[in-house]
């Protein structure tokens, strides 16, 4: 059921009502919702040619992944690292790293791509106008920014707002990885197709990635997949799916919660 505060949420998010009265989410999580065709312009389009044939992840650990060596670090020493690193050309165009914000504790963990230029500028994830958006997305869900926390693969700007690079998520891996061990939240949120992409280390389209649960890595933590807000911000058609992603994520965070099993 929504309630009025959601209901005004969701009217920021441009969703109708009679699509909220008549959603019908599915209780169970596994499986793969079919197929959409996801289109959009590089950062948060599918890659749908590429898409696995079974929309399987490929979740096993690069075996050329450099150590960042914060495998021990704590918050403090870890921030101060990546304050400091050189570790790929994008430190020579930054204005500064974008490391991370919200509760440290937090039970869910959203993950972006990387920084845009107002998140370059303020040095903190999601402050644009997309990331205004995922606000407005959070609080649907009964969320404040405050109560989650929120990284990106990249701690760094892409010149022109291009896709990472490979090696660069590579690279920076290491600080994301020590980032989730610290927070250890029930569920983690890929945000976008690049950023699910190259957690899950797939090249599955977006479509095939969202509405079901994943296990990223050894732990096989709990990760869901909806839409960029940028992608819904060019496409706002796409709203309503990613209301039905929202609702399901809260399904499966509280079925977490319950100690049940979520993963496919
Ligand atoms: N897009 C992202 O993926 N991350 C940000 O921090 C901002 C925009």
């Amino acid at each position: 059921m929504v309630d009025a505060r959601q209901a005004a949420y969701l009217e920021a998010l441009g969703i109708d009502v009679y699509v909220r009265r008549g959603l019908a989410p599915k209780p169970a999580v596994a499986g793969v919702i079919a197929p959409d065709t996801v289109s959009g312009d590089s950062r948060d389009a599918a890659v749908g040619a590429a898409a696995t044939a079974d929309g399987g992840d490929r979740t096993t650990a690069a075996p050329d992944r450099p150590s960042t060596g914060s495998e021990a670090l704590d918050w403090d020493a870890l921030r101060a690292t990546v304050s400091a690193c050189e570790r790929c050309a994008l430190h020579s165009t930054r204005t500064q790293t974008v490391f991370g914000v919200g509760n440290r504790a937090a039970r869910w963990m959203f993950i972006g791509e990387a920084p845009g230029a107002e998140e370059d500028r303020q040095g903190e994830p999601f402050v644009g106008r997309a990331g205004q958006l995922l606000t407005s997305m959070l609080k649907a869900l009964g969320l404040k920014r405050e109560d989650v926390y929120i990284a990106n693969v990249l701690k760094c700007r892409p010149p022109g707002n291009r896709d990472p690079r490979p090696e660069e998520a590579r690279t920076c891996r290491g600080y994301l990885e020590r980032q989730i061990e610290l927070v250890d939240p029930a569920l983690i949120v890929a945000v976008g197709r690049v950023a699910a992409q190259t957690l899950l280390e797939t090249d599955a389209a977006l479509a095939r990635l969202r509405g079901r649960v994943h296990g990223l890595g050894a732990r096989q933590r709990p990760l869901m997949v909806i839409y960029h807000p940028a992608y819904l911000l060019r496409s706002p058609g796409e709203k309503r799916k990613a209301w039905l992603d929202l609702i399901e994520a809260k399904q499966v965070f509280q079925r977490l919660e319950r100690g049940e099993q979520v993963l496919s």
